[in-house]
């Protein structure tokens, strides 16, 4: 077997490593993306096909994604194309179908990363007056100022945007620099409870609201809460709904894109992975559904009422965060302090993500190319760094939609798919039960080898064939792309296309230098 010269970090307990799948998990999708996504697909429509994908698709594939990174780790690989070609030795091409785990998460980072870094910004401003701006046209002007989307009476160019992206992006590359155990298990350490702190303050403020307008007794909180919680059967036949909430699951885990597989490679062999992915899935389902059902949903309902709040969450992905919110936290009193608490929240939820999602590329560097963890550190922080630019300065062009279709909606279905596949008929059931249960401290309930194996990938497949034919071949062809978007988008994509091939190459001399270095070791 293959030796790296420099010693694969571990993690240092085992709180360590839930915390850290759970801070991977628990990110501005709990708080952001999922109200969106909620609102915009009827609210109590969405919650069944969400929750029928979170049991068929999301804690399926937690527990394949703990499994196989911890068997690849055995192997001194902490990243997909390695781990792939340990399952599937004799394929030559699996290892390719790897570079997705790597180049998923590292298109995410790029823009993720920036729209973490306006949280970080907006806890500033809450301090700094945010909240003295009341209506909603001004608070849309400040985001849009901020953005540097236009100049306005708030901002006249991007700069303060950007130094919080400088600051937000070094403060990712401190903790990526002290490796898994001294860095990312520190942070989640420290941030994640904190997190669930400041949740709570926030979740019990907004349940004691009642009925702030006794002229709209209807919009109250017990209305609020139903919006999200009352079950509406009819959206069961809906294919927009059931992407939605299926990729929601996807996105939320963190899973179907390698970052729990570099994670889960750092763990030891007998180290149990039944218990502890579930016990991430349910740390990540308490914030998404109890914290962030709790705060954003209803208090923008009993403000705005429910035809409103479905109003705003179609006008854009960030409007309900970054507009909506601001103006009900304004109507509270201390609204800078309740502020600070929510894009402190953010940021904190965001930070744990965004390691997560440069890890993968790192660990490539570090297994594939026996480079120091150092050296790999600041390789990624240059190239990400380059890499970033774009979302940043072609936000308006398109550009951050473009990276979250392809990262954070396509390649997240199609890498779940080969992954389940791979695991459950390429490795085989039994065999991938035995090796779940390796140390396991509970047993999986045996309903999941039937559905591990048949009900995942069906419902995978499913999935990737209506997305690919509804929302896939429309963006794929740029329908409803502005005339001047479209440059900016047709260049995205060739710097994708670049940027995957380039992975690619690497993988092909990694394997040749392996190679070599195993014909030196037997001559
Ligand atoms: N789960 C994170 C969130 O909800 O914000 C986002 C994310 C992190 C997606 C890591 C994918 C990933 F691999």
């Amino acid at each position: 077997m293959r030796q790296l010269k420099h010693k694969r970090d571990t993690w240092g307990s085992r709180l360590g490593i839930i915390l850290a799948v759970a801070g991977s998990a628990v990110g501005l999708g709990n708080f952001l993306r999922f109200p969106v996504q909620a609102a915009g697909n009827g609210g109590g429509a969405f919650m069944i096909p969400y929750f029928i994908s979170l049991l068929l698709l999301g804690i399926p594939l937690m527990w394949i994604e703990w499994t196989l990174g911890r068997f690849g780790g055995g192997f001194e690989h902490g990243t997909a194309p390695g781990i792939f070609h340990s399952i599937w030795k004799k394929n030559r091409f699996i290892k390719y179908f790897g570079v997705i785990g790597i180049f998923g998460p590292l298109v995410i980072f790029i823009y993720y990363l920036f729209i973490e870094s306006w949280t970080l910004g907006y806890s500033f401003y809450s301090v700094k007056g945010l909240f003295a701006v009341v209506d909603q046209p001004s608070m849309q002007a400040f985001l849009k100022g901020y953005q540097g989307l236009e100049s306005n009476a708030f901002f006249h160019d991007l700069w303060p945007a950007y130094i919080f992206f400088f600051i937000t992006f070094v403060l990712n590359m401190i903790v990526l620099r002290h490796g898994i155990k001294g860095g990312i298990e520190i942070l989640c350490n420290i941030t994640m409870p904190v997190l669930f702190f400041f949740g709570i303050i926030l979740a019990i403020r907004v349940l004691s609201l009642g009925t702030p307008d006794p002229a709209r007794p209807d919009w109250n909180l017990n209305n609020g809460l139903g919006f999200l919680w009352n079950p509406d059967f009819s959206a069961l036949k809906s294919a927009k709904v059931w992407l939605a909430a299926s990729g929601q699951i996807l996105f939320t885990l963190s899973v179907g894109i390698g970052v729990i597989l570099t994670y889960a490679s750092y763990l030891k062999k007998g180290d149990d992975v039944v218990l502890s992915g579930l016990t991430a899935a349910s740390v990540n389902e308490a914030a998404e559904v109890i914290l962030g059902g709790c705060i954003i949903i209803p208090a923008a309902f009993v403000f705005f009422g429910p035809g409103e709040i479905q109003a705003i969450a179609k006008q854009g992905a960030f409007d309900l965060g970054f507009v909506t919110m601001p103006l009900v936290l304004g109507k509270f009193p201390l609204a800078p302090v309740f502020g600070f608490l929510w894009f402190g929240l953010l940021f904190l939820a965001g930070i744990t993500s965004s390691v997560s999602l440069a890890q993968p590329a790192i660990a490539f560097l570090e297994d594939e190319f026996d480079i120091t963890r150092q050296r790999s550190v600041k390789i990624f922080g240059v190239v990400s760094f380059f890499l970033c630019q774009p979302a940043i300065f072609f936000l308006g062009r398109g550009v951050v939609n473009e990276l979250d279709f392809w990262g954070g909606t396509f390649c997240l279905v199609l890498f779940a798919t080969i992954e389940t596949i791979l695991f459950a008929w390429v490795f085989g059931m039994d065999r991938a039960w035995e090796e779940i249960h390796h140390g396991a401290d509970m047993r999986v309930p045996k309903i999941y080898k039937f559905i591990i194996k048949f009900i995942t990938p069906l419902f995978l497949l499913t999935i990737l064939g209506f997305w690919i034919y509804q929302e896939g071949l429309p963006v794929l062809f740029l329908k409803g792309a502005s005339d001047a978007d479209k440059p900016y988008i047709f260049w995205t994509r060739i710097g994708l296309i670049g940027l995957f091939t380039a992975l690619a190459v690497l993988v092909k001399i990694a394997w040749r230098r392996r190679a070599r270095e195993e014909e030196k070791k037997l001559l």
